[in-house]
């Protein structure tokens, strides 16, 4: 039988998310939303481009939650202009605990790769709710930082963006902790090709960077990276490929950070988050990745005092 991979939420990260895991051939789609018609009709719509795209992938439309090797949860309200991630925390929760509770009723072995904002606070509490091993859940936003880091530096420099590694680690919010130093061009660190300044102002479009197509879009927020990055961590996981990617994973000590989902880099395969790898960072480097968990943990305290 074909491996499942069930995307819930059919907006724009969903659909994506649907259309480029059909175009890889490894799994069938089944692409859920509350509103009737929407994944009934994009599903349709994506199995038409089959025949074009020479895909079989089978996509179930459906409102119905199926059995899956790996659910991507992208439900949610998305910001509006001038608003923060933090600030959809409220609507979100209740959409989020009742997807995890779906999700464990109907797929009680599947990996969870969770994208919905606040992203950290999300899947903190998909892992509360889910009781499923850390192994199990984690969060999506690393590697659509860390692009968008690579973004900025390639087009900076003007060269391909191939040959950019990048690595944002901490929360997907205002506090994110891109790492110049290990950011590299072809292996040569940033620090060696950019001054200061410049480094400055890409660090800081990074971290702006979900705000700024927020900003352009005025309805909705970034679909295609985001989408684009949750497929390669989908990708990792679905053939095994053990790829080291940042995401946001439950932390027990690492880095200083006990209890809380933070992204760090990670093992992905099979079984999901294999490893945490825990980078030797310099004090400064280790203080903003502390006190972006600490951002993490006030939005999840708030969080789960009413969720219980
Ligand atoms: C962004 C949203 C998806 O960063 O968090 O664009």
């Amino acid at each position: 039988m074909r491996k499942k991979v069930t995307v819930v939420g059919a907006g724009n990260v969903g659909a994506t998310v649907a259309q480029r895991i059909a175009e890889r051939h490894y799994a069938d789609v089944v692409l859920l939303d509350i509103v009737e018609g929407m994944p009934q009709g994009k599903a349709l719509d994506l199995m038409q481009s089959g025949p074009i795209e020479g895909y079989d992938s089978h996509l179930t439309r459906t409102q119905n939650y199926e059995d899956s090797d790996v659910v991507v949860v992208t439900s949610g309200l998305p910001r509006k202009p001038g608003m923060s991630r933090d600030d959809l925390l409220f609507a979100n929760m209740d959409i989020i605990k009742k997807v995890t509770t779906e999700v464990v009723r109907t797929s009680p072995k599947a990996i969870m790769v969770m994208i919905s904002n606040p992203l950290d606070a999300m899947t903190q509490l998909a892992f509360h709710i889910s009781k499923f091993p850390k192994n199990r859940v984690m969060g999506m936003a690393g590697v659509l930082d860390s692009a968008r880091f690579r973004t900025f530096i390639a087009m900076e420099l003007d060269v391909s963006v191939e040959d950019v590694q990048a690595l944002v680690l901490g929360g997907h919010g205002d506090s994110m902790v891109p790492l110049p130093r290990f950011t590299t061009v072809a292996g040569v660190p940033i620090t060696e090709l950019l001054d200061h300044q410049t480094i400055a102002r890409l660090v800081d479009r990074t971290r702006n960077g979900g705000a700024e197509i927020v900003g352009l879009l005025k309805t909705g927020s970034a679909f295609y990276a985001p989408a684009a990055s949750a497929v390669q961590m989908v990708d990792s996981i679905m053939l095994d490929k053990k790829r080291v990617l940042p995401c946001c994973c439950y932390l027990e000590g690492e880095y200083g950070i006990r209890d809380l989902y933070v992204g760090v880099p990670a093992k992905l395969g099979a079984s999901g988050v294999e490893k945490v790898l825990e980078l030797k960072l310099d004090p400064k480097e280790l203080v903003e990745l502390q006190n972006s968990a600490k951002s993490v943990k006030e939005l999840v305290d708030k969080m789960i005092s009413k969720v219980g």
